[in-house]
């Protein structure tokens, strides 16, 4: 995986159709998404139960580029190996889900695989600024993790601007992951973020053998983003 800040689109199959994930992970990318986003969920670190090791292994074939597992878990530190055994690129813990971010991080690292941190709404950035040389990614929650197609919470924006101008010219993607839409997109990629995560706002209204739509609202998405970097410059 080679850095580069450009805006990425990272749809969440946990819009998709749960009953034809491989097939839903071909579309998105056939229709032009970046990254595939996974939602893992144990429901206890949040109020839902999704994905286990063993359906992101039996998914990774249809997937041709970057799986982006997000894990809403906690403890986490005993599943790392299992999500990376299973092919994840990169492998996302919330700093809320145990006192040992660090240790889990170092683990994800020494996994082989891209370390994120995510943060939820009500975290500041303090403790970022301590694991910056631990990170390849930090993903900020921009919705309280557990569901798609919430409301995105504004007042995050400016915590991507200040995650921006703290992370300067290291090699980490801010990735935004909750309630990004054509409308919200141009906020957070204007304030610094490259990576955006979308559930709802790419699935809705299509399905695999309507894919076009998946395009098309990836599409919107990414204009309205890239619009913003220009307005930006
Ligand atoms: C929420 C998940 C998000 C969510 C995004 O806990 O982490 O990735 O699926 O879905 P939308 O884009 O519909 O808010
Ligand atoms: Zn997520």
């Amino acid at each position: 995986m080679s850095f580069d800040r450009s805006i990425k689109i990272a749809p969440s199959i946990l819009s998709a159709d749960f009953a034809n994930l491989g097939a839903e992970c071909r579309a998105i990318e056939a229709e032009g998404c970046d990254w595939v986003h996974v939602d893992v969920m144990d429901g206890h670190f949040v109020p839902n139960i999704t994905f286990g090791p063993d359906t992101c292994k039996a998914i990774r074939p249809h997937i041709g580029g970057v799986m982006d597992v997000h894990l809403m878990i906690a403890p986490v530190d005993a599943y790392l190996a299992g999500y990376a055994a299973a092919g994840a690129d990169v492998i996302t813990a919330h700093l809320e889900a145990g006192p040992h971010i660090h240790r889990t991080l170092q683990a994800i690292r020494a996994l082989g695989v891209k370390a994120g941190l995510a943060i939820n709404p009500g975290t500041g950035l303090d403790a970022v600024a301590n694991l910056l040389d631990m990170i390849d990614l930090v993903c900020v929650m921009t919705v309280n993790p557990g569901f798609g197609g919430q409301k995105f919470i504004s007042s995050q924006v400016d915590k991507v601007r200040q995650l921006r101008r703290m992370i300067g010219d290291r090699p980490i993607h801010i990735e935004i992951d909750g309630g990004v839409t054509a409308e919200t997109a141009p906020l957070v990629a204007g304030a610094g973020a490259d990576v955006l995560v979308t559930g709802s706002a790419v699935f809705k209204g299509g399905s695999v053998s309507a894919s076009h739509v998946y395009r098309s609202n990836i599409n919107a998405i990414r204009l309205a983003a890239e619009a913003a970097l220009v307005r930006a410059a």
